[in-house]
């Protein structure tokens, strides 16, 4: 399991974008990164239907201007049975100064009826595991 940011999204800061001081509203920037996050939870977790769990706090540190491109990066921390947890780090393209990052994103993989349900990449990593199991039970 990768734990390196990968970057794929990239957005351009305007003029709606912006809050009263001229700078990123770090609300749109918030919902840059749920979005983006949630894209890459639902390819690795192998369905659409994922919602955002919990987001742990988010530390911005440094401020973006109209025609800043800022790009997200998302990377895997921790694989659960129905959830999958990402850090994130938004950046200037231009420059590569942190704009914000966030430690813990939970995605939660949900079924027809709504409730949690067991993931792709679960069943991926449980036969992976199973099969170091027995690799290590013949090679003792
Ligand atoms: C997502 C939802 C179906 C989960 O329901 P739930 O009763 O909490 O489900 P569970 O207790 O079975 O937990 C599901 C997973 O979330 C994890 N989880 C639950 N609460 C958590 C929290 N506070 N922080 C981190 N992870 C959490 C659990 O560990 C579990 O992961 P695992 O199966 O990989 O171990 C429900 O909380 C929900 O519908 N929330 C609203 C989601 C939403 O509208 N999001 C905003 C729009 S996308």
């Amino acid at each position: 399991m990768s734990t390196d940011l990968i970057f794929r999204a990239r957005k351009v800061v305007k003029p709606q974008d912006l809050n009263a001081r001229n700078t990123l509203f770090g609300g749109r920037l918030m919902a840059w990164i749920d979005e983006e996050c949630g894209i890459y939870c639902a390819c690795q977790m192998g369905t659409p239907m994922v919602v955002t769990k919990y987001i742990s706090e988010l530390n911005f540190q440094t401020p973006a201007y109209q025609g800043d491109v800022v790009e997200i990066g998302v990377a895997t921390v921790d694989v659960g049975r129905t959830s999958l947890t990402v850090k994130c780090v938004a950046r200037s393209k231009l420059t590569g100064r942190i704009i914000v990052s966030v430690d813990r994103i939970v995605f939660v993989a949900i079924g027809a009826n709504g409730r949690a349900m067991r993931h792709a990449l679960a069943d991926n990593l449980k036969r992976e595991r199973n099969k170091v199991r027995k690799l290590e039970k013949t090679t003792v």
